[in-house]
Formats: structure tokens, sequence, C-alpha cells
């Protein structure tokens, strides 16, 4: 099954028509997984092995506005052209062929994003849910939030969850069209929850999570066990939020971030995506809980850390990490 061929089982007979002066603008958050989308069970159209279990956040994102042009692509990110032969162009014109007859139209896209672009912070997840949301827009779709978190799960995995703010499931599913794999809401809230961004490097990272999660699923021996952690950390997870119980969100979040880095380290080539600046503030954080201050980190495939803490901690965890960027989560 080929990407396009999900493509035309959602969007069937709908057009690709809009006016050349309309524009479809669009802002999806950016999100981060409490329980790790790790390994694929189909490369092509993004169908993970696991489900998984994220938390968007808030205005961070990807504001993508989306025209019709007569001549060519046109790509910017925040506001400057970015040339067409670049790796990130190349992606995004990937992605937006699925949605156009052959050479028939052409776009003029600017992705405006307040977030750093690949440094683990899940800019593909927003980047890529902000463009199908723009496109649904654009062309007057009116599709589900279902089919839109089918389409946006063919750019990126992860972007099938930056559909909605809050907490989101993305189901696994098991079909081989990938037709029940999508992500919904899971409605609850909890304005007391934080999450703060520890920032180390913002650069690009050495190795894609594409390419980390082929090499952990074909090579690590512990991969194996990765299924298994996930269906308890789901119920544990699930269990935390509805409860509001923080001690089990942050065990259960940190340590499913630590079996996904073990998995990593264990594949050959090893990946590592640790820098020491991330090892001393897990070592940190370590501390500052025998201290009785209730923090908890979980990690992507970067080296930053998330740490997820209680509003009423605010001022001690900023006095512990001045530079940590708190995000609103639930005030959007
Ligand atoms: O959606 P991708 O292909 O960028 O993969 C995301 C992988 C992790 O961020 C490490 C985990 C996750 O669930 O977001």
């Amino acid at each position: 099954m080929k990407k396009s061929d999900v493509v035309k089982l959602i969007l069937k007979e709908k057009h690709y028509q809009a006016p050349l002066n309309s524009v479809g603008k669009s802002f999806a958050p950016t999100n981060i997984a409490l329980c790790k989308y790790w390994g694929k069970r189909n490369q092509e159209i993004n169908l993970p092995v696991t489900s998984s279990l994220s938390i968007s956040l808030g205005d961070k994102g990807a504001t993508a506005e989306i025209k019709l042009n007569s001549f060519q692509d046109e790509i910017k990110l925040n506001g400057s052209d970015v040339a067409l032969d670049s790796s990130f162009s190349q992606r995004l014109i990937n992605y937006l062929n699925l949605f156009r007859q052959p050479d028939q139209i052409f776009f003029s896209i600017n992705i405006v994003s307040n977030i750093p672009i690949a440094a683990g912070l899940a800019s593909s997840a927003c980047g890529f849910a902000s463009i199908i949301l723009a496109l649904n827009a654009l062309f007057g779709w009116q599709l589900l939030d279902s089919e839109l978190s089918i389409l946006a799960r063919l750019g990126s995995g992860s972007a099938s969850r930056s559909i909605w703010q809050g907490f989101v499931e993305w189901h696994a599913g098991s079909l081989e069209d990938g037709m029940d794999s999508y992500a919904q809401s899971l409605s609850a809230k909890w304005p007391e929850l934080c999450i703060g961004l520890l920032i180390f490097n913002n650069s690009e990272k050495s190795i894609s999570s594409r390419e980390a999660m082929q090499r952990t699923v074909a090579t690590s021996p512990l991969y194996s066990a990765w299924p298994d952690k996930v269906a308890a950390d789901m119920i544990k997870l699930k269990d935390a939020i509805s409860t509001h119980d923080f001690k089990l969100l942050g065990e259960t979040a940190e340590s499913n971030a630590m079996t996904m880095h073990a998995t990593m380290l264990s594949a050959w080539p090893a990946v590592c995506y640790y820098m020491p600046e991330t090892i001393m503030a897990m070592q940190k954080i370590w501390k500052l809980r025998t201290q009785d201050l209730e923090i908890y980190f979980t990690q992507d495939a970067g080296p930053n850390l998330k740490l997820l803490f209680l509003k009423k901690d605010i001022t001690s965890v900023l006095n512990e990490f001045n530079k940590l960027e708190i995000i609103r989560l639930f005030d959007v």
C-alpha cells in the first residue's frame, strides 16, 4: 500500500480546486509523547508497532499558510525562502505531491514555527499537522478529525497526534491500510500540570528519528521487550491522567523514555542522543526528587529534556533550572 492509495481512500472524489487568491491557514501544536511511538510495522505509511500517548504544547507549534501558485512551488520557513532542493523542501514537496494531480497545481507555503526545527521537539509533528489542516481549509474538504490524523501521519507518525490540544492517544490499529491507526483526544484536563523545555542544543540532530527507529527495530536485542512495556505504560498513564496521580504519571513517562533510549543504545551501530548536559540534568532531577521536589523528565530523539512538574512547584523548579521555558498546556 502506497501513501497515495491512503489519500485516495480518504479523499475519494474530493476536488483540488480553490480560487488563486484564497489562503488556507491553520495552527497545530507540537506534542510530547509520555508513552513513545518507537518502531514502525509499515515504513511506507508510518504504521506504528504500538499505540502511544502524548500531550500537546498549547501555543507552541507551527502555523501553515498555503495558497495555490500558477508557476512553481514556493516554500518559506518563518517568512524566508527555502531552496527547493534542500532536504527540508524535498520532504514537504513529497508530502504536497500527495494532494495534487501531478504537475497541475503548485503551492506557495509559509510555515511559521515558534519551536526549533529538528532538535527533538517534534517540529515535524506540528509541521505536517498544520499543513494538512491548512489544505483542508484551502480546499474546503471538511474531513473528519480521524481522517486528518491519518493524513498527517503520512508526513510524520507523531503528526497524527498534533491535530488536538491536551492529552492524545494514537491507536496503533491493526488494519493493513492503516485506516484504524489514528489519534484521538482523551478530553481529560489537568490544569496543574506543567511542562518545561530544558534545551541544551538547538541544532539539527545527527541522526533522524526515522533512521534511529528503523535501526533500533532491526538490530536491538532489547526491542522485543518494547511492546509489552508500552502496553503496561499506556494503562498506567491513562489511570494517572484520570485520577490526577502525578507520581504515577511522572514515573511512567520517565521510565518509558529511559526504556526507549535503552533500545537505541543497544542498537548497532548504537544510537545515542545524550549530551553530557543531558546526563547531568538527569542526575540533578534524581537528586531533587530525593529532596522532595516532585519533578520528572522525558526525552525524545534529541539531547533536550522535557520536565514534568506541578504548578505549585514552579518557583522551586525555576530556582534549579533558570533557563527553563515553561509551557502553558491547558490555558489556550
Ligand atoms: O514522528 P517521528 O517520525 O518524528 O517520530 C517521533 C519519535 C519520538 O519523538 C521519539 C517519539 C514520539 O512518540 O513522538
